[in-house]
């Protein structure tokens, strides 16, 4: 059952240089109690896709077509204090630098203990003060460190409470855009065992914004991969990491040093396309070692193929 039906998304940032499509026509479904991971390079539109989701696109990006069906709530036609409902309450958001918005000068506690007033999870002070001591506690932190400032953590520390702020709100969906990415791979580890956790004993669905598919490979149920501001390929994250069919995909694997094969690390040749004038046909035609004549000047749209998979090629 899709907890989330993206269709047709498309949002655009006017700038004064040009129109940057950073999406531009993604649909995507959600399954409740799934891992999904969003992959592809910098640039690719993962962020921009993610916090649609929540409506947090800021001037100059507009979302400007498209459906975000939430349970069943176009989330676009939404304003107000029924947007405000949905967002942290239903869809939880974790995003790279927890610091952007952890209040330094107020106690960790203190701040998940606002926010679960403010959503009416609690009717009093100090019920609040011991279910954010909980939270605290699902995640791994002693609730004793309630007390103590965000500077007082270890930054995995800090993305812990981060996560603890938004899964105490109890959401549906919990959106991570790169949590990971400032942190070391043991403490990235450890907040990835974390998500799983949360997604295997409360039946969280997860989307994960990663540029690291082999991350998202360890993790995911399913991977969705985006090219320039387009959805290439999606299915099952083992099916998608063994047996790409998109030559993005392809290329992106090959590019991921892994440490138990002695395989040669084969970076993407050429880089990705400016948004504002993307290549007509195929966004990856100038970098496609399989292009077509086709491939320059029609446009390919995501089709499904056996096995829940589907893709973009044309010649594939
Ligand atoms: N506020 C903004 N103003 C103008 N352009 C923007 C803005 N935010 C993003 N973009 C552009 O939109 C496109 C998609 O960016 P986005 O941040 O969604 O990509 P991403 O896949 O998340 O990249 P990264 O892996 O670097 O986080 C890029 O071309 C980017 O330059
Ligand atoms: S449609 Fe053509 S250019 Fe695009 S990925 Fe497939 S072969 Fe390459
Ligand atoms: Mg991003």
């Amino acid at each position: 059952m899709a907890v989330l039906d993206i269709q047709d998304l498309k949002v655009h940032y006017y700038t004064l240089t040009g129109i940057v499509r950073a999406v531009d026509g993604v649909s995507l479904s959600v399954n409740k109690g799934e891992w999904i991971s969003i992959v592809g390079e910098s640039g690719s539109g993962k962020s921009t896709l993610a916090l649609s989701i929540p409506r947090l696109i800021m001037p100059p990006g507009r979302i400007v077509g498209g459906r975000i069906l939430y349970s069943g709530v176009d989330l676009l036609s939404l304003a107000g204090e029924e947007l405000r409902r949905y967002r942290g309450r239903e869809i939880g958001m974790v995003f790279q630098d927890p610091t952007a918005y952890l209040d330094p000068y107020r106690t960790v506690g203190s701040q998940i203990a606002e926010s679960l007033l403010e959503h009416g999870l609690a009717s009093s002070g100090s019920e609040a003060e011991s279910m954010a001591g909980d939270a605290l506690e699902l995640v791994g932190i002693p609730r004793d460190r309630a007390s103590v400032y965000p500077h007082q953590l270890s930054g995995g520390q800090r993305q812990r409470v981060a996560i603890a702020a938004a899964v105490a709100l109890e959401p549906k969906i919990l959106i991570a855009d790169e949590p990971t990415t400032a942190l070391d791979v043991v403490v990235q580890a450890k907040i990835m065992d974390l998500m799983k956790k949360l997604q295997e004993e409360r039946g969280l669905t997860v989307m994960l914004v990663t540029h690291d598919i082999g991350l998202a490979a360890e993790y995911s149920d399913r991977i969705a991969v985006m090219y320039a501001g387009e959805l290439v390929e999606i299915g099952p994250a083992e099916d998608v990491v063994s047996n790409p069919i998109h030559p993005y995909t392809e290329m992106l694997i090959k590019s991921v040093p892994d440490p138990w094969e002695d395989r040669e690390v084969k970076p993407i040749p050429g880089s990705p396309p400016d948004l504002r004038n993307p290549p007509p046909g195929c966004r990856f035609h100038p970098r496609c070692p399989l292009r077509q004549p086709l491939c320059t000047n029609t446009r390919p749209s995501l089709r499904m193929v056996d096995g829940g998979r589907g893709h973009s090629c044309l010649v594939r």
